[in-house]
């Protein structure tokens, strides 16, 4: 189940949303007479699948791009109200706007570490500049082309020449490549793929997708957090007893903080780095399973893939991934919480007044089809500028793992892709699975 489907469950937005009419799109409208069950069911059934949502935020965006309710929709973070804002450019403000709109993540950062914050988690300010220099020194981008890239390739043909006309994607290979990843790159080797995985991706649930504040995700994730912080620390004794061996993030932030670097003394280390564990994993499989998915939706887009992948094309092939997936990307809305009163598209037609403690929920989905910021943008096309993509945030806090996804992606789907069509699997199997927000299953033939 998607972000905005635990979003939109959570409250039970959808009776207020109807009220205020902004759902009277005529597209919106065609799809939701298209399936069965009662009214609730039925508007449910359409906004679960990414169609939905982009006819959703097409009708806020034509009738009321920032909307303001006094509902509060978001329960796992103190907050008063919700702003949903849909047009690129007042996404774009909403983020740039630091000190007006702030990231919420601290207490739950604190909860996972045991105490310290992680930079997601703070303001623009000393700390944050601190913390972030010092991972960009010890996970260098030149990293990506020379230890990423060739450790996905390389693994990834691997896998799939291993199995036999049919692949399991999470669980073969889209989870496997990215643990791979944080066991030999970023040097947590101290922990197996699975459990590696598994933590990760509960993490990752519990600080951005479960919006309700479910105890029992909170429960999981702080059992997933204490036991991957052992693994940390082991990891950083192992690395101790061996300060030469190969290039690792980990290796480098203890050099670093041998050197004496501010940020990385105390638990400096263990907290920044399960800070890039949980966002590595199940963000990268999610990633290629939608892109994937939406190929194959496609078959004009998914033999052209097949073609450039046949060719060694990661350049190629990377266009059509990144094109599938804004149609579907990972997270279709980014939130931040106001910090005084203010106005967002101020002197506009869209003028909207928010209030101290609204949380604004900045849909990177909506930005990514705004006519007015993108071209022919309901059409499929690989040709776009790599800046209307907003598949992994923007701004101050845009994804640290902004090259390492742009790389990775391509690198681990192409050896699937160079080889004979791709179909999917049939039945249920052949679509990614929706038991949890991150898919398990997703079997393709070929
Ligand atoms: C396709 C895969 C990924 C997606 C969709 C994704 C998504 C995101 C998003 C949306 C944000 C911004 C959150 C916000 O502004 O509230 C973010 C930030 C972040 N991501 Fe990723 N991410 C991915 C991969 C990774 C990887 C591989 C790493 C680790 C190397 C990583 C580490 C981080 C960190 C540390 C931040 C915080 C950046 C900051 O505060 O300056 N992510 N990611």
């Amino acid at each position: 189940m998607s972000w905005i489907m635990n979003l939109l469950h959570a409250a039970e937005i959808e009776a207020h949303m109807i009220g205020e009419g902004a759902l009277a799109g005529a597209e919106l409208a065609g799809q939701f007479a298209m399936v069965s069950g009662d009214a609730r069911e039925r508007f449910v059934a359409v906004l679960g699948d990414p169609a939905g949502q982009r006819a959703l935020f097409a009708s806020l965006r034509a009738f009321k791009p920032n909307l303001a309710i006094e509902r509060t929709l978001v329960t796992s973070y103190p907050c008063e109200g919700t702003v949903i804002v849909t047009r690129a450019q007042d996404v774009r403000e909403v983020l740039d706007r630091q000190g007006d709109f702030a990231v919420v993540y601290e207490p739950k950062m604190r909860k996972i570490t045991g105490g310290a914050n992680f930079f997601l988690g703070m303001q623009d300010g000393d700390d944050y500049q601190r913390d972030t220099s010092v991972m960009r020194m010890a996970a260098a981008r030149t990293d990506v082309a020379d230890i990423i890239v060739p450790l996905a390739r390389a693994e990834a043909q691997r896998i799939v020449a291993a199995s036999n006309g049919t692949i399991d994607l999470p669980a073969a290979l889209t989870t496997v490549v990215p643990a791979l990843m944080v066991q030999q790159y970023f040097g947590i080797d101290t922990a197996s793929l699975a459990d590696l995985t598994e933590w990760a991706t509960a993490m990752f649930w519990y600080l951005f997708v479960d919006l309700a504040g479910d105890p029992a995700i909170e429960a999981r994730a702080l059992d997933g957090a204490a036991k991957c912080l052992v693994a940390i620390d082991a990891a950083i004794a192992k690395t101790e007893q061996n300060p030469e061996g190969p290039v690792t993030v980990l290796r480098r932030a203890i050099k670093l903080r041998d050197a004496g670097t501010a940020g990385l003394q105390g638990t400096g280390i263990r907290d920044n780095m399960i800070g890039l564990v949980i966002g590595a994993i199940p963000t990268i499989s999610k990633a290629c399973v939608q892109a994937l998915d939406g190929l194959l939706d496609r078959p004009d887009a998914l033999a052209e893939a097949q073609v450039a992948a046949a060719q060694g094309n990661e350049a190629a092939v990377g266009r059509a991934l990144f094109e599938a997936l804004r149609f579907n990307p990972v997270n279709p809305v980014i939130y931040r919480r106001a910090t005084r009163d203010c106005v967002i598209a101020e002197g506009t037609l869209r003028e909207c007044a928010i209030k101290q403690d609204a949380m604004v929920l900045a849909s990177n989905l909506s930005a990514m089809f705004d006519p007015a910021a993108v071209a022919d943008a309901d059409d499929f096309r690989t040709d776009r500028p790599w800046d209307i993509y907003m598949l992994w945030g923007y701004g101050l806090h845009r994804c640290f793992g902004d090259a390492i996804n742009q790389a990775i992606i391509p690198a681990l789907m192409t050896p699937l892709l160079a080889g004979r069509p791709l179909a999917r699997a049939e039945g249920d199997a052949g679509h990614p699975d929706k038991m949890t927000p991150f898919p398990q299953h997703f079997t393709v033939a070929f």
